[in-house]
């Protein structure tokens, strides 16, 4: 029997200026200290301005910080990134690569996304590997060899349960309010899962989260699917209730 301690993620985007923030982040890691022992892990992942400090009001606490995204190189004339070593100096324990956002808004593609995993592996963090399909492509009934694609060409050989975690998120459920039913999303993690344990000796021990419109209302349901390990939160990972009940959903 397989025991994978679920991971709930949130992404705050380019959300939150420095006081409300700071305020979430130490929000939370309040309510991790009073709770003491939680049911799942926690990570928040702030706007590159927010990530030192979030580190030091985190401290201590179950909380756990990562970055955004990280560039492939470790150093070098890259005006704007950061590299994956830079978030490990100053605390930050992940990273997430590959975020649809990212795919679309810079261009990154799958064979981008292995090269972002292998620094963060090589940094010493945890590559939260974000896949999932566009509308369009639900619509055309290529939902899994998309996602499948995705998920071969953006993990690195060297990838482990340890030092990945696999994020699938539906584009078209993303802000949406649109959330995949249990049935799809029980489809499509089942088949990663199946990817994963053909092509990693540990395959069954990593965790798949699902992110897209997951909120308090529906984490429950979401996280009692087989293979559902967690959740990768936006909107509603930006207030600490909200947040704090898809957390304790876990329990
Ligand atoms: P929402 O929860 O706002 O739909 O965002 C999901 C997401 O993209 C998390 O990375």
């Amino acid at each position: 029997m397989t025991q994978r301690r679920p991971l709930i993620a949130g992404n705050w985007k380019m959300n939150c200026l420095r006081a409300d923030g700071l305020a979430l982040a130490s929000g939370l890691a309040a309510k991790a200290a009073e709770k003491g022992s939680l049911g799942c892990d926690v990570l928040v992942c702030p706007p590159a301005t927010l990530l030192s400090e979030a580190v030091g009001v985190t401290k201590g606490s179950a909380v756990s910080i990562g970055g955004q995204d990280c560039h492939a190189a470790m150093s070098g004339a890259h005006t704007g990134d950061l590299a994956a070593t830079m978030l490990a100096d100053i605390g930050a324990e992940y990273v997430l690569v590959g975020h649809s956002e990212r795919r679309a808004d810079h261009g990154e593609s799958s064979t981008d996304i292995r090269k972002k995993a292998l620094s963060a592996h090589d940094a010493g963090l945890v590559a939260v590997v974000c896949v999932g399909e566009t509308e369009e492509e639900r619509d055309l009934g290529a939902t899994l060899p998309v996602v499948n694609g995705q998920v071969a060409v953006s993990l690195p050989d060297g990838a482990t349960a340890k030092n990945t975690v696999v994020a699938y998120e539906p584009v078209w459920a993303i802000g949406t309010g649109r959330t995949a039913s249990v049935e799809e999303v029980a489809e499509v993690h089942s088949a990663i899962r199946a990817e994963l344990v053909a092509r990693f000796d540990d395959g069954d021990q990593f965790r798949i989260l699902y992110g897209g419109s997951v909120k308090p209302s529906n984490a429950a349901e979401l996280l009692g699917l087989a293979d559902v390990d967690g959740a990768l939160v936006g909107g509603a990972s930006l207030k600490v209730e909200d947040f704090w009940q898809i957390i304790e959903s876990c329990a």
